[in-house]
This record gives C-alpha cells, structure tokens and sequence, in this order.
C-alpha cells in the first residue's frame, strides 16, 4: 500500500461519486480539476500557446461537439455512454507531454484518441474517470519522395496519407485500411492491413521510426525508445506504452495501371463452389492480388420470399486487366471473370473505388473527415487455417440466414505475410493463416433492444464458427476490438486478466510485450479494458 500516493486516493474518491462519471451533474468536483489540471498545464506549457483554449470541460458549449466529431459507432453515442471530465486537443508535441505529466498529477486515467475508430469505443469512454487526449489536431504528413519515406502524425487519417502520397507521386502508394477516415494513431499502433497486404505485409511492416511521449513526458524517437519498444509500438496496440506521435514510413512501389473488380453471386449462382474454390486460391495466388470474399444473407432476387448468401469478391491487382484476366482463367475458372468485369484505373482511383466512391471521382474526397456520423456496429474477428468443406460451407450459410444480418468478411493472408516471421512485429498472425474472419453488423435503430438482438446474433454466429477457425488460442484482430474475448476489470492491472485477450491478440508475442510494458510504463499509467498488463511481482 505504500504506491497509494494522493492522486490514486483523489481518484478513488472520484469512484464513489460515480454522478461524476457520466453526467454534468458534479460540476463542483469538475471544477476544482478542471483548474488544478489547466493550472499544470500552463506551468508546463509556453504562455504563448494558450494552452487553456485547447481544454474543453464538459460546461463548456463545445464540449459535446468535439466529442461527438470521433464517435465512430453510434453504439457509443447515447447520454449513458462514460463521457470524459475533460478533453485536451494538443496542437503540439510539447502539450502532450504537458498532458502526460498533468494528467498523471491529477489522478485521471487518460485516453487517446485519433480517428476514433476503435470498434468498441475504447479511445473515448472508458469505465473510470477520465480524460481524452484527442490528437486530431497533429496530423501532418511529410513526404520524401527521393528517400521513398514520409513521417505521418497519428491524428492524420489514411486517406490524407494516400492523397498526400499521390500529390507528390504518381508511382507511391502505403499498404495500409481501407477506409480513408481510419486515424494512423490507433490503425498503425494496432497492425493496420489494407488491399496491399499479400504484396507489402502490414502497415507495420513498413514502419522505419516513430516518435512517442513515455509516461514521464519524455519525447523518445526509435533510437532513444530502443528497439523492444520501438518493436511494441508496431502492433502492440497504442495505449499501452505511451502517446505515439508520428511514425516514418517506407513508401511503396505502385504501378501505373492496376486493376479492380467485384463479381457476385448468390447460391443458386454457384456461390458456394465459388468460396470453396477461394480458399485455395485467394491466399495463393500472386502476391499483387487480393480478393476480398463478403458473404451476406440477402433476399433471393427470383423469389422474394426467400432467403440466400450473396458472395461478393471485391480484388484490387496491381496489374493491368488482361493479366489479370488469364491468370484467373487458369486458377480460378468457376469465377468466370471477364475483362468487361474489370476497371483498370491508377492507383489513387482504386483506393476511391474501395472507399465506395465512383473511379474519377476528385482525390480530394479522401482529404474528408466526415464528423460526427456513425452507424450502430459490432465486429468480431477469426482466423482459417484450414479450408472449410462445402458441407460445412452450407451448414454457415443456414445459421447465417437463420440469424438474419450479421455478414462476414474473408481476408485472404499469404504472399508477404507468410514470409514475415511471426515475431518480427507483435501481430502474430503469419505463415499458416488462410485467412482472416471479420464478423460485420450494423444497424440503425437506436435503443437496447436492437442492440441486444445484434450483439447477439455476431456472437451466436462466433460460436457456430468455432470448428472452423484457430485454436488455442482462438486467436484474433487486435485492430477488430472485441471485448467479448475478455476485458482488464475496471482500475486493475491482472497479468491473468491480461493474459485471456493477450494471447488471442498477440500469441506468443504477448510475453514480449508484457516485457516491455513493465520496463516502460511499471505504474500502468497507460491503460484500456484491454491494454497490456504488467509482469505480476513475486511476493
Ligand atoms: C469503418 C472502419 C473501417 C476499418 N477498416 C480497417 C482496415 O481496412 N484495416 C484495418 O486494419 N483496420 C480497419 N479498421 C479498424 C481500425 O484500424 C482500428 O479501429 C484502429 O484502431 C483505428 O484507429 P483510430 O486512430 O481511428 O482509432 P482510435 O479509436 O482513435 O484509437 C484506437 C486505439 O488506439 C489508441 N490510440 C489512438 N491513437 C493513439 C496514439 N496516438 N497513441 C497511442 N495510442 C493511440 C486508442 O487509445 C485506442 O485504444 C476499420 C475500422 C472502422 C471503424
Ligand atoms: C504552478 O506553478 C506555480 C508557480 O511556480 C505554483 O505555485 C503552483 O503550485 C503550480 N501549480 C501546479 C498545478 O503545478
Ligand atoms: C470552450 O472551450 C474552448 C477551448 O478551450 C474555448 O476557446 C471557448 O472559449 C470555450 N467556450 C465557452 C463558452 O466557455
Ligand atoms: C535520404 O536518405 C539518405 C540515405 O538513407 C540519407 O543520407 C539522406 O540524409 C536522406 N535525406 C533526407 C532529406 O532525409
Ligand atoms: C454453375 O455451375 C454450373 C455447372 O458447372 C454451370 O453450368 C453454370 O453455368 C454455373 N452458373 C453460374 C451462374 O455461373
Ligand atoms: C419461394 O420460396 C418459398 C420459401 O422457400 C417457397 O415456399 C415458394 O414455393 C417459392 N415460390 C416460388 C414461386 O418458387
Ligand atoms: C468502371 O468505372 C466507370 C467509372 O466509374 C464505370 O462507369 C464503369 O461502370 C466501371 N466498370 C466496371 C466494370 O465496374
Ligand atoms: C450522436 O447522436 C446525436 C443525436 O443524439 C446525433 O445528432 C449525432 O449525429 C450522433 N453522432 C454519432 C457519431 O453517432
């Protein structure tokens, strides 16, 4: 007991009045933080910075705005979702660390938000008292392109990256998500994978140095953080080890023409062979090819009484179409595609085309934000390491059908991913993965109720997946947040608790990473409901 210093007593008084935690209603208490916090702040700040005009309580008019901007999940958008006692929206490196240092003088637990596209919310709620460090403000991008290398700031969103990248050249491109509105922060920090990944590997493998505030407030590049920390960040989840700043990045080699698709077909299309046949292919094909499978239950077009699975491949190859083409037509015959299928556009297109946008539509859609707009969502996530008979197959597709709404996404791995060892980087899922598992709904009527029945069904539909994915443990997507596989309780630091969505995440790397977390951060300062724990001390 003698570790409880006045700010953990301060906090555990904050855990009795719990009107604190999620209401406006302890404005008294607030205000007494709200001024030792900004008091701090400013003796550790440039007086020139005004650092009191980047503070926002939760009294304060646009508090509920500069909340709600990052929300990504309506789930997480309701009066009784934890919101926190203050947000801070640094515009420089030095107000983080001033944040670091004030926060934990204060007592609070502190989240960190980029884009804010945590699936479970966790980079603004929280189930203590808390603050949010929201770095959308440090969110810019530099690019080199004569060293093929840019330094990226983590409140940039993807889709800056790539439009900055294609600003400066036409030949460069980052394997990195999808969805150009996903923060580099959160995205990079937890393994972020994109349509590149079986050419590239992951965003992390493309990492050539970072910058981050450690729990003293210090600034550490790759040289001064070390390479057991420098290794943590690349994967490791962000909110366990620090504030991460920026990271360097090595730019990639894109073709002048790539091509893309998407075919469809439903069961009485031959779907089924279809996915069968993916299996084998997908994961083995050439490595500038991937084929996104999407399996969704949908009316029967001929009988609208009647359910079925549409089976969508969505595929990006950097190549033009008539390759592509001859290439399928010797691996994958039962696709059947045609060049008329096919759209061959320039790299930039093709990411505007995964982003759902029409090809030709202006680059500068990518520089969009978004605010404040959010569907209800659950995702959940697996991996295949061994192909699924087409009566299993069928078997998915009644349960799927059964349950209505909850899809699932088939990422096919191989090519580079398989030649990364598995402890090169935390994610630890490489050689032997087929592919990865994404279970998807979403949903817009608000309420308990709706929520309930799709929370449900996606974990009805897991439970089902089971003799079909890994074991031992069934492994899982650090950047697909699921606090169904097990959550660090409130306030505690249990290596056990750790250990349950630790090995999921990180196989064998979670031991390395609870390494480093108790070399760097041993009071737990940086901590989620499901960051990485400490090494339990020997009594
Ligand atoms: C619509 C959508 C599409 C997606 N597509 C893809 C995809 O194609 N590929 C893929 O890999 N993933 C994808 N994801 C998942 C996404 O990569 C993760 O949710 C990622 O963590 C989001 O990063 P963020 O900065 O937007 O999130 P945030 O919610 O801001 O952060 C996520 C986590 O990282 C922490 N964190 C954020 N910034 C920092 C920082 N600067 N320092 C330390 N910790 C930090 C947060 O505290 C939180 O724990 C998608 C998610 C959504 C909602
Ligand atoms: C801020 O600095 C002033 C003057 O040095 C000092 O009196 C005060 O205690 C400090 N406050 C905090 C919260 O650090
Ligand atoms: C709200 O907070 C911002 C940022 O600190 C500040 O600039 C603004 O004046 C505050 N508004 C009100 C009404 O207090
Ligand atoms: C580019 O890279 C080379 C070799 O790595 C290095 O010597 C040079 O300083 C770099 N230039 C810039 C502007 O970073
Ligand atoms: C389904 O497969 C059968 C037999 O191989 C074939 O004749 C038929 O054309 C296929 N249907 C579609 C829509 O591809
Ligand atoms: C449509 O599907 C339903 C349910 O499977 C079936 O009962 C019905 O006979 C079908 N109608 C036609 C016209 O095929
Ligand atoms: C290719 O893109 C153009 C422009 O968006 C579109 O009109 C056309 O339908 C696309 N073709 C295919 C096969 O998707
Ligand atoms: C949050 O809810 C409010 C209405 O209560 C709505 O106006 C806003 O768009 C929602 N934002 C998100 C991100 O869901």
């Amino acid at each position: 007991m003698a570790k409880t210093t006045p700010p953990l007593a301060f906090l555990i008084f904050l855990l009795f009045d719990l009107s604190c935690f999620s209401s406006l209603t302890c404005a008294a208490t607030d205000d007494s933080v709200y001024e030792s916090f900004l008091q701090c702040l400013e003796n550790n700040t440039n007086p020139q910075d005004q650092i009191s005009t980047l503070v926002y309580s939760q009294t304060n008019a646009s508090y509920t705005s500069v909340l709600r901007a990052y929300i990504r999940n309506a789930r997480m958008n309701t009066s009784t979702t934890p919101k926190p006692v203050i947000i801070l929206t640094p515009k420089q490196i030095s107000h983080v660390q001033a944040a670091v240092i004030c926060t934990k003088k204060v007592g609070y637990q502190l989240k960190i938000r980029s884009g804010g596209h945590d699936y479970e919310g966790i980079s603004y709620i929280s189930d203590v008292p808390f603050f949010v460090l929201d770095m959308f403000n440090l969110r810019s991008i530099d690019i080199d392109v004569k060293n093929e290398s840019a330094w990226v700031h983590s409140g940039a969103t993807l889709g800056e990256v790539y439009y900055r990248i294609w600003e400066k050249s036409k030949a460069h491109g980052f394997p990195a998500g999808i969805c150009p509105t996903v923060g580099v922060g959160g995205h990079f920090s937890g393994g972020g994978y994109g349509n590149m990944l079986r050419k590239y590997g992951l965003a992390v493998d493309n990492v050539l140095d970072a910058q981050i505030v450690d729990v003293n407030g210090k600034l550490l590049d790759r040289k001064a953080m070390g390479e057991d920390l420098f290794w943590a960040i690349r994967g490791g989840g962000g909110g366990s080890f620090g504030v991460i700043i920026s990271y360097k990045i090595s730019l990639v080699p894109v073709p002048e023409t790539v091509t893309v698709f998407r075919v469809e077909r439903t069961l009485d299309e031959n779907a089924t062979d279809i996915v069968f046949k993916w299996q084998f292919v997908a994961p083995k094909t050439d490595n500038g090819l991937f084929m996104r499978m999407l399996l969704q239950p949908v009316t029967s077009k001929k009988n609208k009484t009647e359910k079925t699975i549409r089976a969508s491949i969505v595929a990006l190859y950097l190549g033009n179409a008539d390759t592509l083409v001859s290439l399928l037509g010797k691996e994958f015959p039962e696709l059947g595609l045609k060049k008329e299928n096919c759209n061959e556009t320039s790299w930039i297109q093709s990411v505007i085309w995964w982003a759902n946008y029409d090809i030709g539509t202006s680059p500068e859609v990518l520089l969009d934000r978004d605010l404040d707009s959010a569907n209800f969502l659950k995702r959940k996530s697996d991996y295949v390491q061994t192909p699924i008979s087409k009566d299993k197959l069928n078997l998915i597709w009644q349960r799927m059908i059964e349950l209505g709404k909850t899809g699932l996404v088939f990422n096919p791995y191989g090519g580079r991913m398989s030649e990364i060892p598995a402890t090169d980087a935390p994610f630890p899922h490489r050689a032997g993965n087929l592919f990865k598992v994404q279970y998807s709904v979403n949903w817009e009527d608000a309420g308990s109720t709706a929520e309930i029945e799709y929370l449900t069904q996606a974990r009805k539909l897991y439970s089902y997946m089971t003799p079909f994915v890994s074991k031992n443990p069934r492994s899982a997507f650090l950047n697909y947040r699921d606090l169904d596989i097990g959550v660090m309780e409130a306030g505690k630091n249990s290596y056990e608790e750790g250990s349950v969505y630790g090995y999921k995440y990180f196989n064998g790397n979670f031991d390395r990473l609870v390494k480093v977390k108790t070399a760097v951060d041993p009071e737990n300062f940086f901590r989620n409901e499901q960051s990485i724990p400490t090494l339990p001390t020997k009594a």
